[in-house]
């Protein structure tokens, strides 16, 4: 079957005539061709395997491109990338490899097409397609890749256990393609990436972090940490998760797995937001369970304050896996924080004043903390699962409600601590937070509307209690 509709971005022909100049022969090969035959997307990169010097064919393509484009080259990899406004076209030239133990450095040869296929990551992956001009279109797939895709497997063209030795990333690789492609890893894979596990102590956390953020990012993250978990990676990576699998029973009291409750608050979450730090935010939601968790005769199983803990253990985590140390943490700190205040508001009667609290507390993220406990709903119970989301419906409502009348969203009381200095011609000192502190309260329980007259009139009252004296008066 020829594949030149595959091929039909001007770019190919004008690779393909210059290759034949050159009297190199080339491929395109990898993501795009996988992409192409999966009907996925529009393509970001395209990569091409030159028989002989993919920088020299990278620059004679350039040199022919309108506008002459710049080549990037990284001469140690033997690599050269032209970025053009729809593509970033990267070459290589067809390679052999082998690798030292200790690192993901390959010791590189120059090869042959079948050679650079074999030391491809997955057969999916290994699918090339020539820009030759006797063969041009025709698909090379020497190890049945296209079966592959059409059974849905990952399946390495090599023994896996070399495959994954050599380049330890590729078992997270492996991992990330099941989740985002929604694919199996076929057995004897598995079964490499559970022996090589402990190879990954190589990778970098930046790169392990990629591949986390992409299996997060997936239709549904659970495929993904569910087979990280079975291969004893996710162990290694965050045990914070692991450590919240398993059902402990006393006296005939369970409670539930937490870790498989976290991978389903996570997928229900991902039908909803492809933020990637509200994804975290749900899948760090309950870490705080593991270390809070007791057993008392009377109440049965509890994690008081896991909340809190939780959130304090998400900058350690994010320090640790190198993800960003900015408001991104942040948020998904708060998140964890809050991720039970909702719940608890809809079990009771949904009052105006646990509203205001909730939206002052929340501030901008109240949108995202709904989210976030709306897929914490994992009950298999129909009668207590509508029960729940009927309760958040009313919760929401009275939000947009109490916000409308009573903007307290990122509110500042009418009245600042300057105006309470002046007022009552005090220096800097503890009754001015006492005011400040109780007007806020008033407010935020309704004793008072969020304006300025009544604040200032409820500050005169308090301070008075306080036995503040008016300025004015002391003259
Ligand atoms: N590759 C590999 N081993 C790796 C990384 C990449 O064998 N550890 C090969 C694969 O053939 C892959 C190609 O290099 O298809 C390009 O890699 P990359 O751009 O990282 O991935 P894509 O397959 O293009 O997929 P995506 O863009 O979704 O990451």
């Amino acid at each position: 079957m020829n594949y030149s509709n595959a091929i039909e971005h001007p770019a190919f022909k004008t690779i393909a005539w210059v290759a034949k100049d050159m009297g190199t022969e080339c491929y395109v090969i990898g993501g795009f061709v996988r992409d192409f035959l999966l009907k996925r997307g529009t393509p970001k990169d395209i990569d091409i395997v030159a028989v002989g010097s993919g920088i020299a064919l990278a620059k004679g393509v350039a040199a022919a491109l309108e506008g002459n484009p710049k080549v990037s080259v990284f001469k140690n990899f033997g690599t050269a990338m032209i970025r053009t406004e729809e593509v970033e076209l990267e070459f290589v030239g067809a390679r052999k490899e082998s690798y030292h133990f200790d690192s993901r450095k390959p010791v590189v040869e120059d090869g042959s097409l079948e050679d650079d296929q074999n030391r491809r990551d997955f057969t999916i992956n290994a699918l090339a397609i020539s820009l030759n001009e006797d063969s041009y279109g025709e698909l090379i797939d020497p190890f049945n890749g296209q079966e592959d895709l059409e059974k849905k497997i990952i399946r390495t063209p090599m023994d896996p256990d070399l495959t994954y030795s050599d380049d330890p990333l590729r078992m997270l690789r492996a991992i990330r393609f099941a989740s985002q492609l929604n694919f199996r890893i076929e057995k004897e894979s598995f079964e490499a990436i559970k022996r090589n596990r402990k190879r990954l102590k190589i990778i970098s956390k930046e790169r392990i972090v990629d591949e986390l953020n992409k299996i997060l990012l997936s239709p549904r993250p659970s495929v993904g940490f569910a087979l990280l978990y079975k291969t004893g990676l996710l162990k290694m990576i965050m045990p914070e998760l692991t450590n919240l699998s398993g059902i402990e029973e006393k006296e005939g009291q369970r409670h539930k797995d937490n870790f498989w409750h976290t991978l389903e608050v996570v997928d229900n979450i991902s039908v909803n937001t492809d933020n990637l730090w509200l994804r975290w935010a749900a899948l760090l939601h309950d870490i705080g369970k593991a270390p809070t968790k007791r057993f008392d005769k009377k109440i049965g199983w509890t994690f008081h304050g896991h909340e809190f803990v939780g959130s304090k253990m998400v900058p350690k985590l994010f320090r640790r896996l190198r993800l960003p140390l900015n408001e991104k943490m942040k948020f998904v700190q708060e998140m964890v924080l809050l991720s039970s205040r909702p719940i608890v508001l809809a079990q009771d009667i949904v009052t105006d004043s646990a509203v205001r609290r909730l939206i002052f507390d929340a501030g901008d993220n109240i949108e995202d903390l709904m989210t976030l406990c709306e897929a914490d709903i994992t009950t298999k119970n129909p009668r207590r699962y509508k029960k729940y989301h009927n309760n958040f419906k009313i919760v929401r409502e009275k939000i947009k409600e109490v916000e409308e009348r009573d903007h307290v969203r990122n509110f500042q009381p009418p009245i600042d601590g300057q105006e309470i200095m002046e007022f009552f011609d005090l220096k800097p000192s503890k009754e001015i937070g006492i005011i400040k502190d109780a007007i806020k309260e008033a407010i935020l329980e309704g004793e008072i509307p969020n304006e300025y007259e009544a604040a200032k009139a409820f500050m005169i009252k308090k301070g008075t209690k306080l036995g503040l004296i008016k300025k004015e008066k002391k003259q």
